[in-house]
């Protein structure tokens, strides 16, 4: 038995549609565990490449049962795109289980998204726009909406009832369009007939799994530095995208989990709104944009890019109990002749931080120090063993190991599945 979780070490984006896949072959479940369509997750297979939201990327290799587990926000008509998308690809989601407990969102979320952003004016977030905080602000006000509500339409209408006067307040003060109950339940109901068939009681499954021997690996959406607790709040997204989200958002406890694997780029990217100490402006910052194809999976927007933070990384390693990395697209940096990376911070007031500021208004002053390491000026997306890498890039990689306290297993140097370098069994227990 070996349970594993994924987790993205920084702002997202980090690749862990692709180290899914790829640990994904040897699995038997592959969970989703938090977040919803705000995700966007890549796989590419013989050229070939899919963009996954709310699947978990586990599916392309037809491998293993996946599972939207309860901790996931699941936009139903999003789901049923996403799953015609990737049959019209033969890709089979027959086996793809959703959670009877997973909250849905339906349209007034999504324009409650919008709304809040809109309120936000200046200070806004910079969100998807896709419903994510408003559902998981009303799962936590206890006024959601479960999945397995439309088992039981009576109690959905009601459900329904409460929740739209609730919005209806907000959406009148604001001059919005109100809401009919009639038309949020016909919606939800339209769900139902493709929905349910694929709900499942997914707790005491995954649990018989575990039980059973089987092999399981966890998929977060987002990443640490945009979690609810941990992340650059009040810019983050709205759940728990870091390891303890794995045990609340599938219902399998701590004492499971053997690997928990944070996936790192070899620099550093943002999308949205917040801090971002290394951050790089004008043309430093488009070439880095440029070489690494950063535009965003789920709503095309360009990333903010800049150099691996080391600070990030160490805390990340902390946060989530990390037992290894993976650092994907360290091919993107094979052109620097320098590569710089972020040892600590400088505050406003010159203390020099090694560690992160817990406390947002000195960590949004925070100035990088960074430390130069060599470049390797050489194509490095041929290398499969870590013995193939020129010796500058095997000496960043150690580099890195140092600074965050933690061995580097992976390394991606390209984005296809082969173009993997494992330095460790993945699967093996700690
Ligand atoms: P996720 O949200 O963490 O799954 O990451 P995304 O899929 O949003 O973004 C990662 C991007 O980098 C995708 O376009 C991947 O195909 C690509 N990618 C992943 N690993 C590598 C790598 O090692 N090298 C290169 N060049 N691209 C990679
Ligand atoms: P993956 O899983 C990068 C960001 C948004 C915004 C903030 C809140 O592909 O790594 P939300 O819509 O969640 O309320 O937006 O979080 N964000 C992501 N950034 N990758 C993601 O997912 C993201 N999901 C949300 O840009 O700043
Ligand atoms: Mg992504």
């Amino acid at each position: 038995m070996s349970a594993i979780v994924v987790v993205g070490a920084q702002w997202g984006d980090e690749g862990k549609g692709k180290v899914t896949d790829v640990i994904g072959q040897d699995v038997d479940w592959v969970v989703k565990f938090n977040g919803g369509n705000n995700a966007g997750h890549t796989v590419v297979v013989d050229g070939q490449k899919f963009a996954l939201h709310l699947i978990p990327a586990g599916i392309i290799s037809q491998q293993a049962t996946c599972v939207i587990g309860n901790g996931v926000v699941v936009d139903p008509k999003v789901l049923f795109e996403e799953i015609d998308e990737l049959k019209a690809a033969n890709i089979n989601c027959d086996h793809l289980k959703v959670s009877g407990q997973a909250h849905m969102i339906l349209s007034y979320n999504k324009i409650a998204d919008g709304l809040a952003e809109r309120v936000l004016g200046e200070g806004k977030i910079g969100t998807t726009g896709r419903g994510i905080g408003p559902t998981y602000a009303d799962k936590m006000n206890r006024v959601g909406l479960r999945i397995n509500y439309l088992r039981h339409p009576d109690l959905l209408k009601e459900k329904i009832e409460t929740i739209v006067a609730q919005k209806n307040v907000i959406f009148r003060a604001l001059g919005v369009e109100e809401l009919s109950a009639k038309k949020v339940y016909e919606e939800a109901m339209s769900y139902a007939p493709r929905l349910l068939p694929m709900i499942i009681d997914s707790a005491p499954m995954l649990n018989e799994a575990l039980r059973l021997g089987q092999h399981m690996l966890f998929e977060a959406g987002q990443a640490t530095m945009l979690d609810i607790d941990h992340g650059t709040y009040p810019y983050v997204t709205s759940s728990s995208c870091t390891a303890g989200g794995a045990c609340t958002g599938t219902g399998v406890g701590p004492t499971h989990i053997d690997r928990v694997i944070g996936i790192a780029k070899a620099y550093t990217t943002r999308v949205g709104e917040g801090p971002f100490p290394t951050e790089l402006s004008g043309p430093q910052g488009d070439k880095l944009r440029e070489l690494g194809g950063e535009y965003g999976v789920t709503t095309g927007r360009p990333r903010r890019t800049g150099w691996f933070d080391a600070v990030v990384a160490a805390y990340a390693v902390d946060i989530n109990g990390l037992t290894d990395l993976a650092i994907t697209k360290l091919d993107v940096l094979d052109d620097y002749d320098e590569i710089p990376v972020c040892t600590g911070y400088k505050l406003p007031d010159g203390q020099v931080m090694t560690t992160m500021p817990s406390d947002q208004v000195d960590f949004a002053q925070a100035e990088p120090i960074y430390t130069m390491h060599p470049g390797w000026k050489c194509d490095i997306s041929k290398a499969r063993t870590f013995d193939d890498l020129p010796k500058a890039a095997q000496d960043y990689i150690h580099a890195l190991e140092d600074y965050s306290r933690c061995r580097i297993s992976v390394i991606g140097v390209g984005p296809g599945r082969e173009e993997t370098i494992v330095r460790n069994d993945l699967l093996a227990k700690q």
